[in-house]
């Protein structure tokens, strides 16, 4: 039975994780695209002498977080680089990008920091949301989301941890990673061998099953701001 179970979030939740995903995020698009049009302008005032370069560096830099609470804003810059960071790393576990390799270093990259950075922000971003004012205005929703990062993150760092630090069963090859991810883009998505005889491989499935739920989740959270980031900075300029 277990072997089902494993199979299913391995291979068929995958699938239905991804598809939720840029289904979701287009349906929020269809939404925001088909909502009745606001009277008047949603531009801030005074307007800068260069919007454009403005809304890049707002987006990017976030002074209006700057402004308000440092803490805050160093934990945001330092998830979003982790992050970044974070999709290079599966990308190269998919298959090698040239690209990626113009500084050489050991896939999964980071040397562990990628995971521990996006952990100390994730619980950072929890527990501020147990404080007043942020606790009012949080829904169930925020703290599930948080949570299953929290337990996505934990599981993939301790893979990675693990692995780079020599414990037994932990030391699945890269190449067992690609020939199961490359998989997906096949007609036949398969668990590779590697994976499967690992005697951890339950802590890879935990991995993606958590992963799983978060990417479902994703468009129908508070994060999906992240997509409307560029166009909302471009509206407050307009
Ligand atoms: C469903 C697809 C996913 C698969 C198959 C997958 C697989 C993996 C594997 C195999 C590793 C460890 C690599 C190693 O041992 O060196 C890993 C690491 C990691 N994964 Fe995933 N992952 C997936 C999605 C996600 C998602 C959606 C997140 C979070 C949003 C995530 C967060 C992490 C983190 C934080 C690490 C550790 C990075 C580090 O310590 O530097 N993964 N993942």
């Amino acid at each position: 039975m277990w072997d089902s179970i494993y199979y299913f979030v391995m291979v068929p939740m995958v699938y239905i994780a991804f598809g939720t995903l840029f289904g979701g995020i287009l349906f929020k698009f269809i939404v925001v695209l088909r909502s009745p049009k606001i009277k008047g302008t949603l531009a801030v005032f005074p307007r800068g002498p260069v919007p454009k370069l403005g809304a890049l560096r707002d987006s990017f830099f976030i002074p209006d977080a700057f402004r308000k609470d440092k803490v805050f804003w160093f934990f945001i810059i330092a998830f979003h680089a982790a992050f970044l960071l974070l999709i290079i790393g599966h990308l190269e576990l998919v298959r090698e990008f040239a690209l990626f390799q113009i500084i050489p270093h050991y896939v999964f990259l980071g040397a562990g920091w990628v995971g521990v950075v996006l952990i100390a922000s994730t619980l950072y971003f929890l527990f501020r949301r147990f404080k007043s004012p942020w606790r009012e205005i949080s829904v169930p929703e925020d703290y599930i989301i948080l949570l299953l990062l929290f337990l996505a993150f934990i599981f993939g760092s301790h893979m990675n941890l693990a692995s780079r630090y020599g414990i037994a069963g932990f030391d699945i090859p890269v190449q067992s990673y690609r020939e199961y991810l490359s998989s997906f883009f096949t007609s036949t998505p398969h668990v590779s061998r590697g994976i499967i005889a690992s005697p951890h491989y339950v802590i890879v499935v935990l991995h993606v099953f958590f992963a799983n739920l978060f990417l479902m989740l994703f468009p129908f959270s508070k994060m999906v701001h992240s997509v409307f980031m560029f166009a909302a900075q471009f509206i407050k300029r307009k």
